[in-house]
């Protein structure tokens, strides 16, 4: 995840030596990991959303949404299936779901700004009967949980940048992630921070994984990399 001013992973998901894929060391924290970037990130697009209408940034746009979506249709997750979108942001996401016809839906931020552009987005869209809860997903212990499909766009790779606790908050997302899930549910994750291998290192434990979505690949300098992974698991206890 990067910003104007800052790169976080300067090589992206670029092939790398084996023993540096697995190190965090060149994962430099950033204010992006920071609940005070999203809430003040958040308040300006409501105020731009309340002026305007624009929803503001669909994170790795569009086609990251339509590709979870393309893969719930093969894997014929029903329309009433339990989903929980991990850090939902504008709640872009919730509305895509929705129009796609699932409506079992559940958003969840700590952003309160967030959350409000949220249910100003859903209810613009006639969903407002879509729920959208003000939740930190590394402190919900046991409040989240029987969820068929957990979605995760941008969320996780947040949660790596915080400046401080970064490991344990990594622990902690697994933990709330495997509470989340019913045995047999399914984590859709997009990242542009961690690598496939990065992924499936960290969800190794309670997790099998399902498949790799195509994303676009680039070369440079000789290397393939993808500037984003996309990655489905079951849980699995
Ligand atoms: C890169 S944005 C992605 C937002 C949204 N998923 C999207 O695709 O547009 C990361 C989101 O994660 C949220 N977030 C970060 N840490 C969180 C946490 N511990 N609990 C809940 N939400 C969190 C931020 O507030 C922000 O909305």
């Amino acid at each position: 995840m990067e910003d104007a001013t800052e790169s976080t992973h300067g090589s992206g998901n670029v092939s790398e030596p084996e023993e540096d894929r697995y190190a965090d060391s060149d994962f430099r924290p950033s204010k992006l990991g920071t609940k005070e970037y999203w809430e003040d990130a958040y308040q300006k697009e409501l105020e731009t959303f309340k002026d305007i209408g624009d929803v503001g940034e669909i994170w790795f746009g569009e086609e990251s949404m339509s590709r979870v979506l393309r893969w719930m249709d093969k894997a014929k997750i029903p329309e009433d299936a339990a989903i929980l979108d991990i850090g939902t942001g504008n709640g872009a996401f919730l509305v895509e779901l929705a129009n796609h016809g699932y409506k079992n839906l559940m958003g969840i931020d700590y952003s309160p700004a967030s959350v409000e552009l949220a249910k100003n987005v859903l209810q613009a869209e006639g969903l407002a009967d879509v729920s959208v809860k003000e939740m930190d997903f590394l402190k919900c212990q046991g409040e989240l949980k029987d969820f068929d499909v957990c979605i995760d766009k941008g969320t996780f790779d947040a949660i790596s940048l915080n400046p401080t606790n970064t490991e344990e908050g990594k622990k902690l997302y697994v933990q709330a992630l495997k509470g989340a899930l019913k045995d047999k549910g399914f984590f859709a994750i997009t990242s542009c921070n961690w690598t496939k291998t990065q992924l499936l290192e960290r969800f190794n434990e309670g997790f099998e994984f399902v498949q790799e979505l195509p994303t676009p690949s680039f070369q440079f300098g000789g290397k393939t990399g993808n500037s984003v992974s996309a990655l489905i698991f079951k849980r699995v206890t």
